[in-house]
């Protein structure tokens, strides 16, 4: 198998993990050996107090980059929110910036879930605009982030791998992998994730998240509260092995541990990232 070369030269920050409330000071303080740190946009878009507070003392000390939640491309713009998360990403100048192939709601009602949309023709070009829109005006490179299904709409008539292929080609955007959305949509809906990484453009992958998930009698659910699991580990191996050193990013948001604990995790997969780098290609 050959390993792809990234199209966009953004660096390798290694393994990081979110930055949240109850870690705040004591990452500053204590700087845990945790290679980056991934920030909620929607916890920094604000002018001062607390959280630019925190911020400021994170960015002094690690590579960061902006995550966000409620961009909702599925939807209209929403221009004050577009401004905001504009002026945040400036202030912590990252590489990228990234968000979901969703819609959360509309400018008046916000749903605070990632729900998938239909894949259909309209919708592609829809979001290749917002995408196209929202990269030029920020020069920055965007990567758009695929999310867990539970249910597939009787409107979609393109997968999801062709449907995200064809948006980040369209809008010459960077993506983000979330290896555990494509294991948990996998056991969902059925399909084999290693086939669905092999239909994505890889050289457009900038950064790749892990999570644990919750198993129910029917369906798997992507809760962000336990340590990732074997068959997810086992799919980043197949992802690393296709696409090289990339950033990598440990989403821990419910019961959230130590952050001791968080570090042992950035660990394993640091672990696994080495195995998959060295395996024969
Ligand atoms: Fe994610």
């Amino acid at each position: 198998m050959a390993r792809t070369v990234s199209r966009f030269a953004v660096p390798d920050l290694g393994v990081g993990v979110g930055y949240r409330v109850p870690h705040y000071t004591q990452v500053v303080e204590e700087r845990p050996a945790i290679d980056w740190f991934e920030l909620l946009s929607e916890n920094f878009m604000v002018e001062g107090g607390s959280p630019i507070h925190h911020l400021e003392r994170l960015i002094d000390a690690y590579p960061v980059a902006p995550h966000g939640v409620s961009l909702s491309l599925g939807s209209e713009e929403d221009p004050d929110h577009v401004a905001r998360l504009h002026k945040f990403v400036e202030r912590v100048n990252a590489p990228w910036f990234s968000d979901h192939l969703c819609w959360t709601g509309t400018r008046v009602h916000r749903l605070h879930d990632l729900v998938p949309i239909p894949y259909t023709p309209q919708m592609r070009d829809h979001i290749v605009d917002r995408i196209k829109s929202i990269q030029d005006r920020f020069g920055r490179l965007f990567a758009v982030e695929n999310v867990s299904a539970y249910l597939a709409y009787k409107d979609s008539i393109i997968r999801e791998q062709d449907f995200l292929s064809e948006v980040v080609e369209r809008a010459d955007c960077g993506m983000l992998l979330d290896v555990n959305n494509v294991f948990v949509s996998s056991c969902n809906l059925g399909f084999d994730p290693v086939k669905w990484l092999d239909s994505i453009p890889m050289d457009r992958v900038v950064q790749i998240h892990l999570a644990g998930h919750s198993i129910y009698e029917k369906y798997r659910l992507d809760t962000h509260d336990h340590p990732v699991c074997d068959e997810v580990w086992a799919l980043y191996r197949e992802a690393i092995r296709r696409i090289g050193p990339v950033s990598t990013l440990i989403e821990w948001d419910d019961q959230i541990p130590s952050l001791a604990r968080l570090a042992e995790e950035a660990d394993l997969a640091r672990r696994h990232r080495d195995e998959a780098l060295n395996a024969p290609v």
